[in-house]
């Protein structure tokens, strides 16, 4: 009974918030809220759709365990957060799942100097093979022309295309990385891509959220944590392989590709650039960038599908601005305006990142009239953003006329962040929107989707960092 008293005393005194704190929902000792979330539907939980904000406002705490986050709502807010106050919310949570394969290391999940370094590595070396001398436009639609080969050959029967769309996209970051490709049912390729699938899974369970809590107690029990830390174990693995054969024939005076590149920068530069890092730069390069751009186009089908007058207005406006004799390129898109706004709508609708990624206060900052101490770890809810009825005129319904002005012109709207903003904002978001594009129109140019006769586009969705749709079968019929 004393020990019981004590732990609890300690628990309360531990966790005991000034008044000035967020507020939230009442916690329970020791294990705070960690139970009252739906982890199959986290950004639900975390959303209005529970009322957490129409409660509590938009700035409001939740407790994982001994661990206490804020979540921040609505535009003004995030805008407050991540863009004004950039600097102090410009680092990531010391959260233990993470820390254990990121070691502090790559992009994603490292902080400070060695996130600024190789932040700003990734941008140029993207810039110079995405978008410069050697641009990645011509790997795009080489690829697509790939990807529609083998959608033909299902001779417009209903099939599933998760996995060719995930070979497609993986094969843009493995063109720019490794500077080759993987053929479609390449075994070790397939396995690496369910890896991810798996892994993203796991890392928004509870059994995440219970390691993260509870780290020394938890690396003692078995569990689906520990096949997390398997999973990205032989990732890195995969890629160990590439940059050994890299080493193996480099040549300084001609880079390839992304290792090759960071080659070099070890050899120039001392400092955080070394082989650990450059292995877990490219894991992040590949976990941040095949799964969302394949997941994207996989809502972009189910959404062809359930709304066909849609699909339909696509098609013509390609047909008319583009033709059929030759492939869409991004200069083509100031003249698709209602494609430009589809596309834009899928990405609002499907809302793949839905909680964002996790920062962490760096310094006391004042937020929606609370005070949110250093060291707190903050959820940007993207999901309160790009459905708040206060910013789209239908938030819940697929409306490309969201981007489009009375005359048909395409307009930005500031609402939409899906890749989220500020310091840490998507490092992919150009290249991303470039595959976005030229796989849509390419798709459209070429292909009618529908369902397979009788079946209806089922919309739910599957949690796990990102939101991707349930596996479904689809039919492409040759334009
Ligand atoms: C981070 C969204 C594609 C690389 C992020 C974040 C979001 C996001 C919401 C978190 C930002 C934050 O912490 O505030 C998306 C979406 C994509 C996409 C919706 C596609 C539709 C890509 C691609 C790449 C990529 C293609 C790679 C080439 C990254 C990296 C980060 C990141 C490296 C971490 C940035 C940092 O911590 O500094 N992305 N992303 N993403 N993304 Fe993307």
């Amino acid at each position: 009974l004393f020990t019981a008293v004590f732990i609890l005393t300690a628990d309360y005194i531990k966790n005991r918030r000034p008044g000035s704190f967020p507020p939230g929902p009442r916690a329970f000792p020791i294990v705070g809220n960690l139970f009252t979330v739906d982890y199959n539907r986290t950004h639900e939980s975390l959303t209005q759709v529970t009322d957490l904000a129409e409660r509590y406002g938009d700035v409001y705490s939740l407790r994982m365990g001994q661990t206490w986050i804020v979540v921040l709502n609505r535009f003004d807010v995030l805008k407050e957060a991540l863009v004004d106050q950039g600097d102090v919310l410009a680092d990531r949570p010391n959260l233990p799942l993470l820390q254990d394969i990121s070691q502090g290391l790559g992009v994603i999940f490292s902080n400070g100097k060695i996130w600024k370094q190789q932040r700003r590595f990734a941008l140029s070396t993207l810039k110079h093979f995405g978008f410069g001398k050697k641009s990645l436009k011509p790997v795009i639609l080489e690829e697509f022309s790939y990807c529609a080969k083998e959608f033909k050959s299902h001779k417009g029967k209903p099939f599933d295309p998760h996995l060719i769309l995930n070979n497609a996209v993986s094969n843009i970051i493995c063109s720019l990385v490794f500077g080759h490709r993987f053929e479609y049912g390449d075994e070790k390729f397939m396995e690496l891509m369910s890896w991810f699938g798996k892994g993203l899974e796991l890392e928004a369970s509870i059994w995440a959220q219970l390691y993260n809590s509870f780290p020394l107690l938890m690396r003692r029990l078995p569990g689906p944590h520990q096949t997390v830390q398997h999973i990205w174990n032989s990732v890195k693995d995969f890629i160990r392989v590439e940059v050994k054969e890299h080493k193996h024939n480099w040549d300084p005076s001609d880079n390839r590709d992304y290792i090759d590149c960071y080659l070099s920068e070890i050899q120039m530069a001392d400092d955080t650039f070394d082989e650990e890092n450059l292995v877990v730069c490219v894991f992040d390069l590949f976990l941040a960038g095949s799964e969302t751009t394949s997941t994207t186009l996989r809502w972009a089908f189910l959404y062809m599908v359930k709304y066909p007058e849609i699909q339909a207005k696509v098609q013509a406006e390609i047909d008319k601005v583009v033709g059929t004799s030759r492939q869409p390129s991004m200069e083509d898109r100031a003249d698709l305006p209602y494609t430009d706004a589809v596309i834009h709508e899928i990405q609002r609708m499907s809302n793949i990142v839905p909680l964002s990624l996790p920062h962490v206060t760096t310094r006391d900052i004042r937020l929606g009239g609370y005070t949110i101490p250093k060291v707190m770890t903050i959820i940007p809810n993207l999901t309160s953003v790009l459905f708040d009825k206060n910013e789209w005129e239908t938030p819940d319904a697929f409306n490309p006329g969201h981007f489009l002005n009375p005359e048909g012109k395409f307009v930005k709207r500031a609402a939409f962040i899906p890749f989220s903003a500020g310091k840490r904002v998507c490092l992919g978001e150009n290249l991303a929107r470039m595959e976005l594009f030229l796989f849509f129109t390419s798709l459209m140019q070429h292909f009618t989707f529908s369902m397979p006769a009788g079946v209806k586009p089922v919309m739910d969705f599957r949690f796990g960092i990102t939101l991707s749709p349930l596996p479904y079968e689809v039919c492409l019929t040759s334009r």
